[in-house]
């Protein structure tokens, strides 16, 4: 495949490559180059000229809840643990209808789609028949990544407490289902969070985690009283990420934890060390008063962070939102900490594209050996009217853009449809 276009991509926090006007030439997944003259090997072949369009990197989100997507903009003038209660158990409980998590599932993966999330990593619920269904929907969707069958065995309601050993074999179930019948979705071991899960749960988990060597997702340090109780819960270990490590939850280069606000200095090396991917979700931290991410430090003292959009936290599933909110986030925070420099936008777009494409391999730029996921974004109505150079054009579409502006996208090399009529 050849593409002509102008390509825009951030390969570290610090640096946006920008080449206007060049051909990206592609064969099966991969990105073979991208060349300001067409080699000359290549002449003759057809070419799908994007014009005066930008072409970004597809979006990875690595913190979503597929299950909260019908309560979006829902219940957030109260925190944390009561927002859970409230709003999102009851929801999730309704999973155990197939038929009803089968019409969430294809609204969820065509929003996705349009808004230009080609990779994700998702909760769905204790459900394994839910969970499957949407692994295998975000397989024919075309799009990639791991879902998680939620794992709680306690301080859950009725209707959504499992058995400690049945939470073990459905999610054994699904990792070796998934390995045997798809391609591009995997299982991702998901504990809810300290509070819902049992040490006997907890340390399952870690044993699947070695057994099968699969990533695992989770909840940290989000919310003060979350904090608190995990600290009432396990009261002879002394941090919470200190929790997740004794049961082999950290497992090294594959794991993803969501916020992780409150943490220690202790805490950060260890996670450092594991190399824990933190999904930092602005709309999440601030429709749930949760508290501000020290993003700009957490970075600079070497963690791995991402930007990601916890809906239903979150109140959007569009990353070029919440890529804009993070910026927007880390100036208050500035404001208050002048030690600690805003993110500018374009850092944020880095987090969302290659600092989380990294999770799942070469991913997320336009570099030979990459694989091609893109976004084809089409110039602002006004633009005929103001000349704007291509990264104007880029932050634009991070603040403003939606997904009228996207006018295609590939994932894995492949050009992705709109994958579900409803
Ligand atoms: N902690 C435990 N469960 C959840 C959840 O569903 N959303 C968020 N934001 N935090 C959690
Ligand atoms: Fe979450």
């Amino acid at each position: 495949m050849i593409l002509k276009g102008n390509f825009i991509w951030a390969p570290a926090l610090d640096q946006l490559e920008v080449r206007e006007h060049a051909w990206l030439v592609t064969e099966g997944e991969k990105i073979i180059g991208l060349y300001d003259q067409l080699p000359p090997e290549y002449a003759g072949q057809s070419v799908t000229d994007w014009g005066e369009a930008i072409i970004i990197p597809g979006f990875n989100d690595m913190h979503i809840h597929a299950p909260q997507f019908p309560n979006r903009g829902i219940g957030y003038d109260v925190r944390l643990l009561e927002w859970l209660e409230t709003y999102t158990f009851p929801l999730e409980a309704r999973y155990r209808d197939i038929e009803f998590a089968e019409q969430v599932w294809k609204r969820f993966l065509n929003r996705l789609w349009a808004t230009g999330t080609l990779r994700f990593s998702a909760f769905a619920t204790i459900h394994k028949d839910a969970a499957w269904r949407l692994m295998e929907l975000t397989e024919q969707a075309g799009l990639r990544g791991l879902v998680g069958k939620v794992n709680m065995d306690r301080n859950a309601p009725d209707n959504l407490r499992e058995e400690t050993e049945q939470s073990l074999a459905d999610t054994e179930e699904l990792i070796c289902r998934s390995r045997e019948e798809l391609k591009h979705v995997g299982l991702i071991l998901t504990p809810r969070f300290v509070p819902s899960t049992t040490a006997k749960l907890m340390d399952g988990l870690g044993q699947l985690g070695e057994k099968y060597d699969v990533p695992v997702q989770s909840h940290l340090s989000e919310n003060p009283s979350e904090v608190q109780w995990v600290k009432e819960l396990h009261p002879d270990i002394p941090t919470y990420t200190q929790v997740y490590e004794a049961f082999g939850l950290l497992r090294q280069d594959k794991t993803i934890m969501a916020h992780g606000i409150y943490l220690s200095d202790g805490e950060k090396e260890i996670l450092r060390e594991k190399g824990v991917l933190l999904a930092h979700c602005p709309f999440s931290n601030s429709n749930v008063s949760s508290g501000v991410m020290p993003l700009r430090r957490d970075l600079e003292e070497g963690l791995r962070c991402c930007v990601a959009s916890d809906v239903a936290g979150g109140h959007t599933a569009a990353m070029n939102r919440s890529v804009a909110a993070a910026a927007a986030l880390s100036k208050l925070n500035w404001l208050n900490h002048p030690e600690e420099r805003h993110l500018k936008v374009t850092e944020s777009f880095h987090l969302a594209t290659r600092a989380s494409g990294a999770f799942f391999g070469q991913v997320g730029c336009f570099e030979p050996g990459f694989d091609f996921d893109a976004l084809v974004v089409m110039p602002d109505r006004l633009d005929d009217l103001l000349e704007r150079t291509p990264v104007e054009r880029l932050e634009q579409f991070l603040y403003d853009g939606d997904d009228r502006h996207i006018a295609a996208r590939y994932c894995g090399g492949a050009l992705v449809e709109q994958p579900f009529t409803l």
